[in-house]
């Protein structure tokens, strides 16, 4: 049975962080919130726990996870000796959504870093994991709470429809700050290598160590096993409009709506009355569609679209991670619509 608990996301029941962190201690899975998204959380020094972790959510034990820590001491008990760039990129950039691959300390379980010599760690800014890490007492080893291939979660529900029987707990603290995963980047190597972008942009990394790359080729996109599979495999396709115009954009849903139920998510509205259209507004903005782009994906699938359209957004800035997320969700992009 999974147990579901509420928490006031600023002032969280201690006795009820309690409960969840003895799960944890005990070799239990816990989904908590955190400010990206939700994470499915468990002992990162117990390599049985560890491995409950990738059975729940059927994930491929080649993809290793990202261990949470509250405390620069914790730190220590989880990575080897850090870098003076990587010093300092942790004092500026956590608590926060950037995941630093370091070396890895022989206790942390051999699982969570799939055979490799390094662990990637995060000291997330929500105060609820904090709270659970530190009243565990133990890093957290914490993938995102979806079953594997789904969009990442960013409510309680969203963890709960995916993994309900399957972990011990979810901690429910409301919808997730920021909506898209953290940037993962690798410090073991000069300059710093970005494996996954996300919420901390390469420029904001820039300004703390200066150059800052960007893993491109097959041969360092080896070094972040996760961007070798599929970020998430829809169930119905995703067809991804880089740049459009509010015209061409109706003719490319008219087209498809000819077969069936349609659903869209972008910043212009489509302009088309049509029952079988089911449409997501947002912001033309890196911030509303990070926010809100799994739970409307979520949403459509749930609503019966045989389709979704998403319309992108530039890729400047925080922009970049937002449209990562999409191609890697799409099965057709079209680049230049006329
Ligand atoms: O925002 C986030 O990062 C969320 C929350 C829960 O913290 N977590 C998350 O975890 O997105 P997950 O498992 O869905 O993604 C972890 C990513 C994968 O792309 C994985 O390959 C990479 O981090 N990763 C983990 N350990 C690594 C390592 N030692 N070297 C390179 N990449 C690593
Ligand atoms: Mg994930």
């Amino acid at each position: 049975m999974t147990v579901l608990v509420r928490l006031d996301p600023e002032w969280p029941d201690s006795d009820l962080i309690e409960s969840a962190a003895s799960i944890i201690r005990n070799g239990g899975l816990v989904a908590f919130p955190t400010e990206t998204v939700y994470g499915l959380g468990a002992d990162a020094m117990n390599e049985a726990a560890v491995q409950r972790i990738f059975e729940a959510k059927g994930r491929p034990a080649d993809n290793p996870l990202i261990v949470h820590v509250c405390s620069t001491e914790m730190l220590g008990t989880a990575v080897g000796r850090l870098s003076e760039k990587a010093r300092l990129l942790a004092e500026r950039f956590w608590p926060g959504p950037l995941t630093l691959v370091l070396a890895r300390n022989s206790k942390v379980a051999a699982s969570v870093s799939s055979g490799l010599d390094t662990v990637a760690v995060r000291m997330p800014g929500c105060r609820i994991a904090l709270d659970l890490i530190s009243s565990a007492g133990t890093p957290v080893a914490a993938p995102s709470g979806n079953t594997s291939g789904r969009p990442s979660p960013t409510t309680a529900a969203h963890v709960f429809s995916d993994l309900d029987g399957r972990i011990d707990m979810i901690l429910d603290g409301g919808t997730t700050n920021i909506g898209i995963e953290s940037t993962v980047l690798d410090v073991t190597t000069d300059p710093p290598l970005i494996l996954r972008p996300g919420w901390i942009t390469r420029e904001q990394l820039a300004e703390s160590v200066g150059q800052v790359e960007i893993a491109r080729s097959e041969e360092e996109l080896k070094r972040s096993p996760g961007t070798r599979h599929r970020h998430y495999t829809p169930r119905v396709p995703v067809i991804l409009i880089e740049q459009t115009t509010p015209h061409s954009l109706g003719e490319i849903l008219k087209r498809h709506l000819k077969h069936g139920k349609v659903g869209f998510i972008g910043h212009s509205p489509a302009g088309l009355d049509d029952p079988r259209l089911q449409a997501v507004i947002l912001r033309n903005d890196a911030r509303d569609y990070a926010h809100s782009i799994y739970a409307a994906l979520r949403e459509l699938e749930d609503q019966g679209a045989q389709l979704v359209v998403v319309q992108g957004i530039s890729d400047k800035g925080e922009g970049a991670a937002v449209m990562d997320r999409l191609r890697r969700a799409a099965s057709e992009i079209i680049r230049n619509s006329e």
